[in-house]
């Protein structure tokens, strides 16, 4: 009997997540759409074979599909801060259209949310059964109440209509593909490393960060989706437990890349989460599922790749 092929959608799927997700869907022989507005994407990263449709999320969606990866939103700081309505929107408008679409049509849905909804921890590491503690009034709330709200949409979808969801709440993710100015840590610190410019380290560089490897985080995601089992519409934890302070981070992108880069410290932006490391657990124990490669592997595979960018 021939497997028959499942329709894919993948919002945001010109984005560094999304463009990598794209590339192992369409190894493993799926039919793959994206559907991006390139706000933070380009169309560069969308691979041949993909059927594109540069659209907002925000507006109505049509389609026939089984399976929807929604990740259109821009995850990086600095982009979701200078568009804080449409991050809003993109949230609560875009993520109801694409439940609304999976409802009509069948599809599963999984939700890339984050580590975000859970603010600055009082919980380390934080576990998904912990509430958060999220400052609702502040630069970054447009994102963190943003993924926040989908997050209860797809439950009441799940609820009321028995729509299939999955929830990713993804921690620091990085490797090939991400953008070079996104502003994100990693980012930054290997183009500024391999610009010769200083390292730039918020505060005193002592909070902590949890670095997962795009190869691991995407074999999560699709994992994720395709499991079996009770209570998997609830959040999953998906991220490196491996806690490192950002100095360290700093250190290590110097080292790797043979920079002779200083590090400049620069003040602590408001609400800057101060710790940042997952539990586990259920990935482990739903999934089967662990980060497999080390920070110096996919440290050195990020500096590689950014080199050919830059040069
Ligand atoms: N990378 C991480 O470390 C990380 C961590 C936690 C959560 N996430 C989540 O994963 C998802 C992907 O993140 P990423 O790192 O690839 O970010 P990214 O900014 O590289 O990709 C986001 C993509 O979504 C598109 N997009 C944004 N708003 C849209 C809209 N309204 N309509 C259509 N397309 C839209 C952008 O153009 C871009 O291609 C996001 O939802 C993000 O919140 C990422």
């Amino acid at each position: 009997m021939p497997v028959p092929m499942l329709r894919t959608l993948v919002t945001g799927g010109a984005g560094f997540l999304g463009s990598n997700l794209t590339l192992k869907l369409l190894s493993e022989g799926r039919q793959v759409t994206v559907l991006d507005d390139l706000c933070t994407g380009f169309a560069s990263n969308i691979p041949e074979g993909v059927r594109f449709i540069q659209a907002d999320v925000c507006e109505p969606l049509v389609g026939e599909y089984d399976e929807i990866y929604h990740l259109a939103c821009a995850a990086s700081p600095d982009k979701y801060q200078a568009e804080p309505l449409q991050t809003l929107r993109t949230n609560f408008i875009g993520t109801s259209n694409v439940l609304e679409l999976a409802r009509r049509c069948g599809a599963s849905v999984l939700f890339t949310s984050t580590s975000e909804v859970y603010g600055d921890p009082r919980v380390c590491p934080q576990v998904e059964s912990y509430w958060g503690n999220v400052n609702s009034f502040g630069p970054r709330s447009c994102y963190d109440e943003g993924k926040r709200v989908s997050e209860s949409l797809c439950y009441t979808y799940s609820e009321r209509y028995q729509v299939r969801i999955r929830i990713a709440r993804i921690f620091n993710t990085y490797g090939p593909r991400m953008a070079p100015d996104d502003g994100r840590v990693v980012s930054n610190f290997v183009v500024q490393a391999l610009q010769g410019k200083s390292l730039t380290v918020y505060g005193d560089g002592s909070q902590t960060r949890s670095l997962c490897y795009v190869d691991d985080l995407i074999r999560g995601l699709v994992c994720l989706m395709h499991a079996q089992g009770a209570n998997l519409e609830a959040p999953v934890n998906l991220g490196n437990p491996h806690e490192m302070s950002v100095k360290e981070i700093a250190e290590k992108v110097l080292e790797l890349s043979a920079s002779r880069s200083q590090i400049a410290y620069r003040p602590l932006p408001q609400d800057d989460p101060t710790r940042r490391c997952p539990d586990i657990q259920r990935a482990r124990g739903w999934l089967g599922w662990e980060p497999e490669v080390s920070v110096e592997k996919g440290l050195a595979a990020t500096i590689d790749y950014f080199r050919g960018q830059l040069t």
